[in-house]
């Protein structure tokens, strides 16, 4: 077998990294905390039960500045059947983030997702749905009111093709566009100082969808809706090509608002088999620096934050149930809660262009 010297040099490695000289090999240098190479906060979603775990909690303080909760300040957990508020868990994320110096970030008030029961009950009733909508935005926004320094208000607004405004239960009874816009008023009066976001995902893999996302956004500012920012979730795949991103975020930004990415993860696909990782891992490493990249490129008083979906690859939705990806490594944690060269890749791109 004739080695290219480029192979040969790649054996040499390898050699070196699994032979005895593994051992004399020095740990990598731990990596600074996150938010300290940043001006913008680094936002990590969470579940109120992983709070409770020590690690789990020491590990998110010193990296992140910034909380969302993954699903526990949705209608799903707060809104019971009985149509009565359950502040307990989103009451203890908040708490948590206040003692550890934390910001807060609203996740969600509405959501095509969430039908619940109290509202399927005023389906078609004309003023009671618009009252307990309103109602419901100033409970959610009016408790948080002072800590929460923005919400996603209206989350996933445009179908998965693309092509138009979803279609739910929120649209029907308080109609397509007027239901963003009422969502945008609400959550305004009830804290005239958080700032105010639509979020959506795929803007980066489907212009069209993102194309559909740019005609909303301006029309909710021609009628002079509250929107202070824009949500680019980025739940995104190792092999997105390149430029993707950068794209998005380029023309998000036009409208001069602050861009939120606000759900970072990078999965490494379907059937990942970790002893045979293949290129993937290092694709994925190499889109996490261009995601970071995209983003400084970002006017700095548009970069709003930068969020990831999970703290550890153990803690990833990816793995589960919505996810259907047991093996997934999409996270810059693995699951003992060390640093991945995905957290490495980002804490270079944020110290080189502070
Ligand atoms: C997901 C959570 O991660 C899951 O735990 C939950 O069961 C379903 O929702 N877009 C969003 C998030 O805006 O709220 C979703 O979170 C992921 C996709």
């Amino acid at each position: 077998m004739r080695l290219t010297r480029r192979s040969a040099i790649a054996s040499a490695l390898a050699l070196s990294a699994c032979g005895q000289g593994a051992k004399s090999q020095p740990a990598p240098a731990p990596i600074p905390p996150l938010k300290s190479l940043a001006r913008f906060p680094i936002g990590c979603c969470v579940q109120e039960r992983w709070l409770q775990e020590p690690d789990y909690a020491d590990l998110l303080a010193e990296q992140f500045s910034q909380l969302t909760a993954e699903w526990e300040m949705k209608m799903e957990y707060i809104l019971r059947e009985d149509g009565g508020f359950q502040f307990d868990r989103p009451d203890s994320i908040a708490l948590f983030a206040k003692a550890r110096g934390m910001a807060l970030h609203g996740h969600t008030l509405v959501w095509y997702a969430g039908e619940p029961e109290p509202f399927k009950k005023l389906d078609g009733k004309g003023a009671a749905f618009a009252n307990a909508y309103r109602n419901y935005i100033l409970a959610v926004v009016g408790r948080y009111k002072g800590q929460a320094r923005s919400w996603d208000v209206v989350n996933e607004p445009i179908t998965d093709d693309g092509e138009r405004l979803r279609e739910s239960l929120w649209s029907r009874n308080v109609g397509l566009d007027d239901h963003i816009i009422r969502a945008l008023e609400h959550a305004r009066e009830a804290d005239p100082a958080a700032a105010l976001f639509i979020n959506d995902y795929h803007l980066e893999l489907k212009p069209n969808k993102r194309a559909t996302f740019m005609r909303l956004v301006e029309r909710l500012l021609k009628r002079g809706a509250p929107l202070d920012g824009l949500g680019t979730q980025t739940h995104i795949d190792y092999d997105l090509p390149e430029g993707a991103v950068g794209a998005a975020l380029k023309d998000l930004a036009s409208f001069g608002l602050p861009i939120h990415l606000s759900e970072l993860d990078i999965s490494l696909g379907d059937r990942f088999v970790p002893a045979l990782p293949g290129d993937r891992v290092k694709r994925q490493i190499a889109k996490y620096a261009e995601v970071a990249e995209a983003f400084m490129a970002l006017p700095e008083r548009q970069r709003f934050a930068f969020t990831v979906w999970g703290l550890r690859d153990s803690d990833t939705w990816l793995r589960g149930p919505s996810g259907q990806r047991p093996t997934d490594q999409p996270l810059l944690f693995d699951d003992a809660g060390q640093a991945k060269p995905t957290a490495r890749v980002l804490a270079d791109a944020f110290s080189r262009r502070a």
